[in-house]
């Protein structure tokens, strides 16, 4: 009898692995991965980090969209990846998007069942996959990102031209942009 649910088991698993999707053999599936893997940082890295009563200081944000900005210099040398995270109402000013990035905005603004796009382009005569993606305010974003006045004294001190603030729960923050070169 045991060996019979061991036998299942084993034949379960070997199911499970076989018909798992292969993400690392699809290089658009690569950077959707990647993408995704960013974006639910941020969020899971807001949830730990900024709390009901906590008080909110430059080090939370190194806990937040700092590590996030890290995990992304990471990913960009080791890779030859380009990613961008873009808002029309940004906070870093080397955030601001380009004229096409801005339509991407408006596109996703106006259709938030819209999840991902993706296509390839050409950029200074290199041929890259490219993914986009919304990113959404939730309740811990707003601790930052939220009322103007409630901004930590850091924020206001260090990005004199902020814009980023005054977001509501389910608010587009913006796009992230993955780019990676085509394999020939
Ligand atoms: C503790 C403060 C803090 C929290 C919480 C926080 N952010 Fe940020 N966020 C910042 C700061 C500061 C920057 C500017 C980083 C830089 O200099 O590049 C930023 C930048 C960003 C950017 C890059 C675009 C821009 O405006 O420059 C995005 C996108 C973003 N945040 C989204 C979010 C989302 C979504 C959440 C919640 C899941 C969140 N942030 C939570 C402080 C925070």
């Amino acid at each position: 009898m045991k060996k019979t649910y061991l036998n299942a088991l084993i034949a379960l698993c070997a199911l499970a692995l076989f018909t798992t999707p292969s993400i690392a053999n699809d290089p658009t599936d690569k950077i959707r991965a990647i993408a995704e893997e960013i974006t639910e940082m941020r969020s899971n890295l807001a949830k730990t980090f900024v709390k009901d009563n906590s008080t909110i200081t430059e080090e939370t944000f190194q806990n937040v969209c700092g590590a996030v900005g890290k995990r992304v210099n990471e990913l960009t040398e080791k890779e030859a990846l380009i990613i961008r995270h873009v808002s029309a109402k940004n906070r870093n000013p080397k955030n601001t998007p380009t004229a096409e990035e801005a339509a991407f905005i408006f596109t996703f603004e106006g259709d938030k069942s819209l999840k991902r796009y993706r296509d390839a382009i050409e950029k200074n005569g290199v041929t890259y996959n490219r993914f986009i993606a919304p990113i959404y305010i939730e309740q811990a974003c707003l601790a930052c990102h939220g009322e103007k006045k409630a901004r930590p004294e850091f924020i206001a001190t260090k990005y004199p031209n902020d814009k980023a603030y005054g977001f509501k729960t389910g608010d587009l923050r913006g796009i992230i942009i993955v780019l990676a070169p085509k394999a020939k």
